[in-house]
């Protein structure tokens, strides 16, 4: 009998009832080796068990959300607490003062913040913020980096694109992370059209030396706003952001995921003289901002208060850099050790780690990146990045290298002999993809 036998079962009962079978593609089944996708039951700190009794030490952390760990004690106290006292009112809760002063004290950037839910909610409202002030249609968007929104102006410059007008197509352009001139060459190309330039601080590349001042002033100079989209790292680089972190001068940001250690709870802040444009602006039109039946809900302003209390007190952010340092150091060691390190790789920032897999052509491998999935839920990981949360023990960090060793002579087979001689199904795909 399988191990993941009941999460197989499921999975095959949840094909027919919801398309993909996850309500988010980035957790589908499509994303795991073939019949071990495993179905979860519940979770606390960093382990999670799924409905067939496996334990795993997962990384990854909630999609990059649950920088505490599951049920983090002071976070689900300050939950409860506001849950029993009612979850919608007609007119807003005591608690919107506290949230907004608290966050804007924290973000350098903040003069006005208005609260969400989704954080595709936030970067769209960003979008169309920008594209009020300026009176422009057109964004540029950090061609590097993979997710801004689930909305049209984004995701039409994806493959998964139906569905989408094609009138929006050629309102959404590219520019590339740490070229200036990329951005420049658009702003030539369509000048005085470009209301928004999006993009995270960093992904898997540093930024260059000058390249956000560079940034600042290209947007100074044409006319358009910057949005720094702080949803992965805000709460991870830092809990001021990355833009404390890099010295980040942007007009608008936008935040969710760490910010209520899983809970729903997004946020746009920014310049006052733009976001005042979703308020009662008598000057200018007024713009449609973030009105949400469930905005605002004083559960999930109580989990960001917490959020940030246990950041300031327990110093969550350095906590996260270090536990990421020692994770890259054991399995970087673990692959040099088996003299892999030119096909299996650890990349990105040490609080937001990925890795990546390798064919015997030294080219990026789905075929690889499943064995390595395969063999880690083998040894009780569940791992689709090295994303770590402040629940990472030493032991789930051994785990991990002691597995890497232990995948190495495998590893070393599939390059030798074909990777379909060690690997049991079919391979993983991009999550995002046009067809299939
Ligand atoms: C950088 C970034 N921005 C925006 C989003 C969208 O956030 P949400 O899934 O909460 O709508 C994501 C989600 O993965 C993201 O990674």
């Amino acid at each position: 009998m399988s191990k993941f036998a009941a999460s197989a079962e499921h999975t095959a009962a949840v094909r027919q009832l919801i398309p993909g079978g996850a309500h988010t593609y980035a957790r589908g089944e499509d994303q795991y080796p073939e019949g071990m996708a495993p179905v979860i039951e519940r979770g606390e700190g960093c382990r999670v068990w799924d409905i067939d009794g496996n334990e795993f030490a997962e990384f990854g952390s909630g999609l990059r959300a649950t920088t505490l760990g599951h049920g983090f004690e002071p976070v689900i106290r300050a939950v409860q607490r506001y849950l029993a006292d009612g979850v919608g009112f007609v007119r807003p809760h005591r608690l919107e003062r506290e949230a907004a002063e608290r966050l804007i004290d924290l973000i350098p950037s903040a003069e006005m913040v208005k609260f969400g839910v989704n954080g595709s909610d936030t970067t769209t409202a960003a979008v169309k913020l920008a594209r009020a002030y300026t009176g422009r249609d057109m964004v540029a968007v950090c061609r590097q980096h993979p997710f801004f929104s689930t909305d049209d102006w984004f995701i039409v410059t994806t493959p998964m694109s139906a569905g989408i007008p094609a009138a929006v197509r050629p309102l959404t352009v590219q520019f590339s992370y740490n070229d200036l001139a990329s951005l420049a060459s658009l702003f030539d190309t369509y000048p005085g059209q470009i209301a928004a330039v999006v993009l995270e601080a960093e992904t898997g590349e540093p930024p260059a030396a000058g390249f956000f001042a560079g940034l600042r002033q290209l947007c100074d100079k044409n006319g358009a706003l910057l949005v720094l989209d702080e949803i992965i790292t805000g709460f991870r680089w830092h809990e001021r952001g990355a833009q404390y972190v890099y010295s980040i001068e942007p007009d608008l940001c936008t935040f969710g995921k760490g910010m209520a250690n899983g809970f729903p709870l997004s946020a746009l802040a920014g310049r006052r003289d733009v976001m005042r444009l979703g308020g009662y602006a008598d000057d200018a039109d007024r713009v449609f901002l973030l009105s949400l039946t469930a905005g605002g809900q004083p559960w999930a302003l109580a989990a960001m208060l917490a959020v940030i209390d246990t950041y300031e007190q327990e110093g969550i952010a350095e906590q996260l850099h270090s536990t990421g340092a020692d994770l890259r150091a054991g399995v970087e060691d673990a692959v040099a050790a088996a003299g892999l390190s030119d096909y299996f790789q650890v990349r990105g920032r040490d609080c937001n780690l990925v890795y990546v897999a390798r064919d015997a052509d030294g080219q990026p491998s789905q075929e690889f990146r499943t064995l390595v999935l395969q063999e880690f839920l083998e040894h009780g990981i569940l791992a689709p990045s090295f994303v770590v949360n402040a629940a990472h023990d030493p032991k789930a960090i051994r785990q991990v290298i002691d597995a890497v060793a232990e995948l190495m002579p495998v590893y070393r087979r599939a390059l030798d002999d074909g990777v379909g001689t060690v690997l049991r199904g079919r391979p993983v795909r991009p999550a995002i993809r046009r067809r299939g």
